[in-house]
C-alpha cells in the first residue's frame, strides 16, 4: 500500500514588509484580502495542529497543490521553501504552484527558482534553470508516477484564473501515455479545478481542453486546490472514472464559511488494471478544534 497525503492553499504568513513600490495594483488588493482571512482564524493556528496530525500519519509523499504565498513578494518564496522543507525532503514532497504564487508579472520566475527541489522531474539536472516548457513533471515512486502540471500565468488585476497552455497539454497527453505503458498510478497535480462551474475571473481557461486530455490519455487521480472546498468531481472516460478531488485550504479555520482546515489521504494499492484507492480526510469541523477524521470512501476500484 502506498500512502499519499494531499494540501493545498496554505497561503503562508504572515506578509513580510514591502516597499510601497511594491504594494501598487494587484498587491494592494491582495494584501487587503489577506488582512481580512486572518480575521476569519485563517493563518499559523490552525495550520500547526493540521501539519502535526498530517506529519504523524508516515505518508510516503506529500503533494502540495499550490497557493503557497499570498502576493508573490520575494521573501514570501523563502517561507514556502521553509514550509515545503518542513514537510519532508524535496524526493518525498511536490509543489505545482498556484495563481498566488505567479502574482504579478515580475514574480513570475520565484516559484521556479525557490522551490525547485520540490518542483522537478526525476530527469531534471539540478542544475538546469525551470520554466515554464519543464512542465508536466513527473516523478516516479514505487507504484505511482505524480505529474506536475503548472497554470501559472500572469493575470491582470481581479484576475485569479489560470492556464495549462496548448505546448503544455501536448506534452501532458505522451507524458500519460507512456506511464501508462509503464504500469503506473497516474496522479496529475494542478492547482485550479479542471472540473465544475466558476465565474470567469477564477476559472481554469483551457478546463475543456485538459479534461479532453485526461479523457484520452487517462489517469488514475486528479489533486486540486484553489477553491479552498471539499470536493469530488470525475472525468468520464471509456472505461475509466478519474476523480479529480479538490481539498479546503490548509490554514482554514474550523468556522471557514468555504470550508473547514483539511487534508486527504489516499491509501492507493493494486495494479494496473485493478487499482483500488481509499480516500479519508482529516481536519476540523465546525464547532470543534481538534483534528481528527473526517470522511473515508473508496474512490477507485470496489
Ligand atoms: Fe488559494
Ligand atoms: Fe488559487
Amino acid at each position: 500500500m502506498y500512502l499519499l497525503a494531499h494540501l493545498s492553499d496554505p497561503h503562508l504568513g504572515p506578509i513580510p514588509e514591502a516597499r510601497i513600490s511594491e504594494l501598487l495594483g494587484k498587491r494592494f488588493f491582495g494584501m487587503m484580502n489577506w488582512i481580512g482571512a486572518r480575521r476569519r482564524n485563517f493563518g499559523a493556528a490552525t495550520l500547526a495542529p493540521l501539519l502535526t496530525d498530517l506529519l504523524a500519519q508516515g505518508a510516503d509523499h506529500i503533494a502540495v497543490t499550490g497557493d503557497l504565498v499570498n502576493v508573490s513578494l520575494p521573501s514570501e518564496f523563502d517561507t514556502g521553501a521553509t514550509f515545503l522543507t518542513s514537510l519532508g525532503a524535496p524526493d518525498a514532497v511536490t509543489v505545482v504552484p498556484g495563481n498566488h504564487d505567479a502574482y504579478v508579472h515580475s514574480a513570475l520566475a520565484y516559484h521556479l527558482e525557490h522551490w525547485a527541489p520540490f518542483l522537478s522531474g526525476d530527469d531534471t539536472h539540478p542544475d538546469t534553470p525551470l520554466d515554464r516548457d519543464s512542465f508536466p513533471f513527473v516523478r516516479r515512486r514505487g507504484p505511482v508516477a505524480i505529474v506536475g502540471v503548472s497554470t501559472a500565468i500572469p493575470t491582470a488585476i481581479f484576475l485569479a484564473s489560470g492556464a495549462v497552455g496548448r505546448a503544455q497539454l501536448e506534452r501532458l497527453s505522451r507524458t500519460l501515455a507512456e506511464l501508462k505503458r509503464e504500469g503506473l498510478f497516474r496522479v496529475v497535480m494542478i492547482h485550479h479545478p479542471p472540473v465544475g462551474e466558476r465565474p470567469f475571473h477564477r476559472d481554469l481557461r483551457d478546463a475543456k481542453a485538459f479534461r479532453k486530455v485526461i479523457a484520452e490519455a487517462g489517469a488514475e487521480l486528479v489533486l486540486h486546490g484553489h477553491d479552498h472546498r471539499a470536493s469530488l468531481g470525475w472525468i468520464d472516460t471509456p472505461g475509466l472514472r478519474v476523480p479529480v478531488v479538490g481539498v479546503p485550504s490548509a490554514s482554514a479555520g474550523p468556522e471557514d464559511g468555504r470550508g473547514a482546515g483539511r487534508y486527504n489521504l489516499y491509501r492507493i494499492s493494486g495494479e494496473p488494471g485493478a487499482w483500488r484507492c481509499e480516500m479519508e480526510a482529516r481536519g476540523y469541523m465546525a464547532g470543534q478544534t481538534d483534528v481528527s477524521s473526517r470522511e473515508r470512501r473508496i474512490i477507485v476500484g470496489e
